[in-house]
């Protein structure tokens, strides 16, 4: 049924009735679905479902557009970003658009809905401000790091399991535990391929996160059993256009501390717990959903 999501999507947009929307539109690639998908495995696929899972689809692309104005990245889903091919004062407009049509259409679901929804993204763009803080500083702090990507990630899948609950009628607090769990894995996973995957698989440039200034989870554990020497080599990397050898140098070093290995195991705790909570609720579709998650390399 992620057809049917597709097709509202398409309608959702035509009804703006903008030509320049519907064609810039139709250059955004299409991403996974990860979040209707999971919104459709709870709670059916009747009309409002479909129209749901469509709104948080509109809704995460919006925060793409943004992200990719906001990470100088000029690759999303393996082809250029839309800031890459038309700046970033279109790649924000479309975002709000995305982001308005959106909410205006969450006001034909219903009240509880709109509710778990809109506080979602309140908590995204908190988020996303967060991470563009916390990458001004060379952050330590693992709780500050979570912190950031619950908000910024996890927030927007627990909501969309909440929401698909509340519409089909189930229990939403066990949802959107599975939810919150789901996300917080995902981000942690999405931060480890930016180090581990090929520029090719990823879609996307490696160690862009650094870069950037974002200490992720295996930073933060590699600088906690560095040497002091290597600390100041890593802190006077942060941050800044990396060479070949540089890259190397880091690569080799986590791979030596085994960091990455730390960080998948974390990851990979709260999708057990993800998939015990759904197993227990004998909702084996989603736990399957979730062991996908882990074993996923893009
Ligand atoms: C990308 O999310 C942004 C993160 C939260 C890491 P997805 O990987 O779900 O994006 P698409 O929609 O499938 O491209
Ligand atoms: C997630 O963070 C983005 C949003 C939640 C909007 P990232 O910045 O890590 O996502 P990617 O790596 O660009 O997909
Ligand atoms: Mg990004
Ligand atoms: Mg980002
Ligand atoms: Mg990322």
């Amino acid at each position: 049924m992620l057809s049917a999501v597709e097709r509202k999507i398409e309608q959702f947009i035509a009804d703006l009735n903008d030509k320049e929307v519907s064609r810039l539109y139709t250059q955004l690639p299409h991403g996974k679905r990860l979040r209707a998908k999971l919104i459709l495995k709870i709670a059916g696929s009747s009309l409002s479902v479909v129209k749901t899972a469509a709104i948080v689809e509109m809704i995460h692309a919006a925060s793409l557009l943004h992200d990719d104005v906001i990470d100088d990245a000029y690759t999303r889903r393996s082809k250029p970003s839309l800031n890459a091919l038309y700046g970033n004062k279109t790649a924000i407009m479309l975002g709000d658009i995305l982001y308005s049509k959106g909410f205006l259409e969450l006001n034909n679901i219903s009240a509880d809905v709109a509710k778990v929804i809109s506080n979602a993204v309140v908590q995204l763009s908190l988020g996303e401000l967060k991470d563009v803080s916390l990458s001004k500083t060379f952050n330590l702090d693992k709780e500050l790091y979570l912190e950031m990507i619950y908000q910024k990630t996890a927030s927007l899948m627990e909501a969309s399991a909440g929401a698909a609950a509340l519409l089909a009628g189930k229990p939403k607090e066990a949802y959107m535990i599975y939810g919150r769990n789901l996300g917080l894995a995902f981000q942690m996973i999405d931060d480890i391929l930016d180090i581990t995957a090929d520029a090719e698989t990823l879609g996307k440039p490696s160690l862009h996160d650094f870069e950037e200034g974002k200490t992720t989870l295996p930073y933060i554990y590699l600088y906690e059993v560095l040497g002091n020497d290597e600390k100041e080599k890593l802190r006077s990397l942060h941050a800044k256009k990396l060479t070949e050898q540089e890259q190397l140098w880091i690569k080799t070093i986590m791979q030596k501390y085994q960091v990455i290995q730390k960080s998948y195991l974390e990851a990979k705790v709260l999708i057990e717990e993800a998939i015990a909570l759904m197993n227990e609720r004998g909702e084996h579709a989603l736990s399957s959903i979730a062991m996908q998650m882990i074993e996923r390399d893009f």
